[in-house]
């Protein structure tokens, strides 16, 4: 496995390349979520590219920033266990100069849920994988639906800019409880990891009530905060049944819709998102 720091070394690289490469961009701290990614990406093409870069743009506090766990070492480790050929991993500098200028901003989309939450987020977002992929030119990039709105905002981003890169979504991975994979998980202490069970039955809640045909939005909704009211340790941020394309608020469910919700537990702030299908699941 090559690891790389620079952008020249990069497409020295780059240019070596005969074949497809899938890129999966991370901030690091690893897990089996990160795992879909690269099996996903080294299945569907010739190489398998990563990038690891904790991006501070997109993060609002600078106490998030510097708390965001990180263990270079391990990931490195892992990324070469699973077959990774390259890993990119830029120093702040050489992705941002001091005098650094250029940002992409994708509107509206960006408005609601995380981006209303975390203003600046998907600015910073957009900014660092329009970069990443301008650096890596990958044929395929993958990106978790955890993260829903980021992959819809990236996926819009590319098709406005016709960037000339595939995004392909990888399903959500799970902790047996449902807890999704993410890796400000390991800030939760005990009682409160145990609490988060409750945003994965949040969302099973309102996708059993859709697939018995229930299509109010509210009593969606009202169904997912019934279930994050048992959990004393949780702080709802926002619960949400929006269209599945502009992410705007639904009173109806008539088309595809995405349940999502943002809870605080603890200091520690976890998102996760379902969406809903007419038939019963246990995703
Ligand atoms: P990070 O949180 O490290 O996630 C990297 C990728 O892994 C994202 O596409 C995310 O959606 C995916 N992922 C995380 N948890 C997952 C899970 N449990 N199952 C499946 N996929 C999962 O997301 C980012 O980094 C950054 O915003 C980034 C895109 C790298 C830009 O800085």
């Amino acid at each position: 496995m090559q690891i790389l720091r620079t952008i020249p070394e990069v497409r020295a690289a780059r240019q070596q390349v005969q074949g497809s490469i899938g890129l999966v961009p991370t901030m690091g701290y690893l897990h089996e979520g990160h795992l879909a990614l690269v099996r996903a990406a080294r299945t569907q093409n010739d190489h398998c590219w990563a990038t690891l870069f904790v991006n501070s743009l997109q993060f609002g506090s600078n106490k998030d920033f510097t708390t965001y766990p990180r263990d270079l070492p391990r990931d490195l480790a892992m990324f070469e266990a699973w077959g990774a050929d390259v890993v990119f991993v830029p120093e702040a500098g050489t992705m941002y100069a001091q005098d650094f200028s250029s940002f992409v901003e994708v509107e509206n989309l960006t408005e609601r849920l995380e981006g209303a939450a975390r203003p600046g987020h998907f600015r910073g977002v957009t900014t660092v994988v329009c970069k990443l992929l301008n650096i890596t030119q990958p044929h395929r990039a993958y990106f978790g639906r955890k993260d829903a709105q980021q992959l819809r905002v990236i996926q819009r981003m590319v098709r406005d800019l016709a960037m000339p890169t595939t995004i392909v979504p990888i399903e959500t991975v799970r902790e047996a409880d449902g807890l999704a994979l993410a890796s400000r998980n390991v800030h939760l202490q005990p009682d409160e990891r145990q609490a988060a069970q409750a945003l994965h039955q949040a969302l099973q809640a309102a996708q059993q009530r859709y697939a018995a045909g229930e299509r109010n939005a509210d009593v969606l909704r009202a169904a997912m905060h019934a279930v994050l009211a048992n959990e004393p340790l949780i702080n709802v941020d926002y619960v949400s049944i929006a269209d599945d394309e502009s992410l705007a608020e639904l009173t109806t469910v008539a088309g595809p819709a995405l349940a999502s919700l943002a809870v605080h537990i603890g200091t520690t702030r976890l998102i996760d998102a379902m969406e809903l299908r007419c038939e019963i699941t246990t995703l």
